[in-house]
């Protein structure tokens, strides 16, 4: 479980989060959705330590991550945040190398090799193994460092926005590798979803968060109905149905 305890946030004196408690239950795909700006990036960068924490308590799996040395911390969750540094000639076995780090500490075994293959094999990027990072479209990178978190092996795994720049197969595919992460493997995943269809498609549980606080939070079929979605993103939502979940429509 990641526990979010008394969660505030400010940056440069304005206020980004407010007072969030909430709690990402174990071995369950949880989505964090709402508008550009509502301190989704922020919320999961602070359970992540790439921000340190200003107010309130967060831990990840019973380690507080304000006393949680990082090597044991990287140990049990990875991240990949929203913005990647493209480390330009770096080559993509290399980069997806770097998520065994903490696990060698810079002595690969082969177990190590072996999780790394993995990865790329998984992402299908066997074919550019060998590519320098720049020499990659958008959405290869992403994939890159997707399978760099995948490697870091963990008991959670966060990704912001991971859907960024990937075609529909892709991006089904790899909600497909995070539901059987999850189903298969029982590892906790919290990603943030700009398309709500996806969430509604494949989250066992939804964090809808609006100007910094929780809007709603709970099961796909709670949290994604008209009147919250219509009040989420200030705009008139349907939601129909299809293979028994929802399906947002905002075509109007
Ligand atoms: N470095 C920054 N400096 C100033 N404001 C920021 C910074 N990063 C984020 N913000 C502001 O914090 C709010 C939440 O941002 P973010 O967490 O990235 O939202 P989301 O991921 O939901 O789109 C936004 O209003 C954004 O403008
Ligand atoms: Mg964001």
């Amino acid at each position: 479980m990641i526990e979010i305890r008394a969660v505030s946030h400010q940056i440069a004196g304005t206020p980004i989060l407010h007072d969030i408690t909430t709690r990402l239950p174990e071995g369950r795909l949880t989505a964090l959705i709402g508008p550009n700006g509502a301190g989704k990036s922020t919320l999961l960068r602070l359970v992540g330590r790439l921000e340190p924490l200003q107010a309130g308590r967060i831990s990840v799996a019973g380690h507080d991550i304000a006393a949680t040395p990082t090597d044991r911390l990287a140990q049990v969750m990875a991240i990949l945040g929203q913005q990647t540094l493209i480390a330009s000639r770096l080559r993509l076995a290399e980069l997806v190398a770097f998520g065994r780090w903490p696990h060698h500490k810079g002595r690969p075994k082969a177990a190590d090799r072996a999780h790394v293959d993995e990865a790329i094999r998984t992402f299908a990027l066997g074919p550019l193994a060998h590519r320098f990072m720049d020499e990659l479209s958008g959405g290869q990178a992403q994939r890159a460092h997707i399978a760099m978190a995948f490697a870091q092996d963990t008991e959670w795994l966060l990704l912001d926005e991971p859907l960024n720049n990937l075609d529909m197969s892709h991006a089904r595919a790899l909600m497909a590798r995070l539901r059987a992460l999850v189903d298969q493997q029982g590892r906790g995943v919290a990603v943030v979803l700009h398309e709500v269809n996806y969430a509604a498609a494949w989250a066992d549980h939804i964090i809808a968060l609006k100007d910094g606080r929780i809007l709603a939070e709970g099961a796909p079929d709670a949290v994604l109905t008209e009147d919250l979605l219509s009040r989420l993103y200030d705009a008139p939502i349907a939601v129909g149905r299809h293979q028994g979940r929802p399906l947002v429509l905002h075509h109007a």
